[in-house]
């Protein structure tokens, strides 16, 4: 079944009235986040949230992450909850944290993909939120791509992935951080991060005052947190930093090279240079990207960024962009 998909302005109140009856109805919308854009459904409705599932292709044992208006709503949808949930949710609500916490009891599974767990978090985008607050929504939302694709970070990268298969998009504009939030999971200790994001393991264990575990430290296996992921659809190759270990020139191929610093000239390539800092770099990955992707060059080469901590999570996303 083909929609007719509707592309709504986060500026203008009577299209974001309007999203809101949408996800009342049952609909799928597409949201602007600081991380990435979401597919929202209303999180009480299971028809609404199996939407998703079917418009994604995403296998239904994939638990999705629910977004509410406030800190205090955490109590409707998750039990059991531990002090250091709430002092994690005071430092970085609204924001690109996502706390994996016992999920109530009336929370229907389809959301959870079966698990007795829930992500929850409280986005930081302003239309978002407000749309959440002023209907008193919740919606759960997985990144708005097709299962296994590039996250989208702008509204015509959703269309592009998801047009004629959701009801609309919201256009936010851009995304502020590009990459997806750091989950964390305060079910068992010690807590630890299951997906490196914006917020590292150190900014939370310097607020808990307890060391908060890295992803690098475990191996974890959820359904959802799989080896290959996040991919463009030309081939995805590292190359050397210094761009030393550069393929030759081949005849009637082309390239394009997300790079650092000075570009080299080559007729067989496009180069598209990339920002230096970890948090720039993340906002630019997945758009540059998708914009590789639609040149239609026979390979995507990617200089290594630098590592350590900032970079963890573009690490991990690249790790599953190649693999
Ligand atoms: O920034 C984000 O988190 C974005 C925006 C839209 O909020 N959302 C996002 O959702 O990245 P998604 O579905 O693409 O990734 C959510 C991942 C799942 O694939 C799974 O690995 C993990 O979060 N997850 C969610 N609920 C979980 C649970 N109950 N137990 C374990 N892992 C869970
Ligand atoms: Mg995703």
């Amino acid at each position: 079944m083909s929609l007719k998909t509707q592309l709504l302005s986060a500026q203008c109140s009577t299209d974001l009235t309007q999203a809101a009856e949408l996800l009342k109805a049952g609909e799928q919308v597409a949201v602007p986040t600081e991380t990435v854009y979401g597919l929202a459904a209303d999180a009480s409705n299971p028809d609404a949230v199996a939407g998703i599932f079917t418009a994604k292709g995403r296998p239904a044992n994939h638990p999705l992450i629910v977004h509410l208006g406030d800190v205090a709503s955490i109590t409707e949808w998750a039990t059991q909850i531990p002090d250091e949930a709430y002092k994690l949710a005071n430092a970085f609500w609204p924001g690109p944290m996502t706390l994996l916490l016992p999920r109530a009891e009336h929370v229907s599974p389809v959301v959870t993909g079966g698990l007795d767990t829930i992500g929850l978090r409280v986005p930081a985008q302003p239309v978002l939120l407000d749309l959440l607050t002023t209907h008193q929504l919740a919606v759960a939302a997985p990144s708005a791509n097709p299962y296994k694709k590039l996250s989208p970070t702008t509204a015509e990268q959703v269309m592009h992935g998801l047009g004629g298969k959701i009801a609309a998009v919201i256009d936010g504009g851009p995304c502020q951080h590009g990459l997806e939030s750091t989950i964390v999971d305060l079910t068992k200790r010690p807590f630890r991060v299951l997906r490196a994001g914006p917020i590292t393991a150190s900014e939370l264990s310097a607020v808990l005052g307890e060391t908060v575990d890295a992803p690098e430290q475990h191996d974890t296996v959820v359904p959802g947190n799989v080896g290959s992921h996040y991919q463009p659809n030309t081939r995805l190759q590292m190359v050397a930093a210094d761009l030393s270990d550069l393929p030759a020139p081949q005849p009637e191929k082309r390239a394009a090279l997300l790079h650092f610093g000075e570009a080299p000239t080559r007729d067989d390539l496009v180069c598209i240079a990339m920002p230096d800092d970890a948090a720039r770099y993340g906002q630019a990955l997945y758009h540059q990207l998708a914009q590789a992707d639609q040149l239609g060059v026979d390979e995507i080469w990617l200089a290594q960024p630098p590592h350590g901590e900032a970079w963890l999570a573009v690490h991990d996303r690249l790790r599953r962009a190649v693999s």
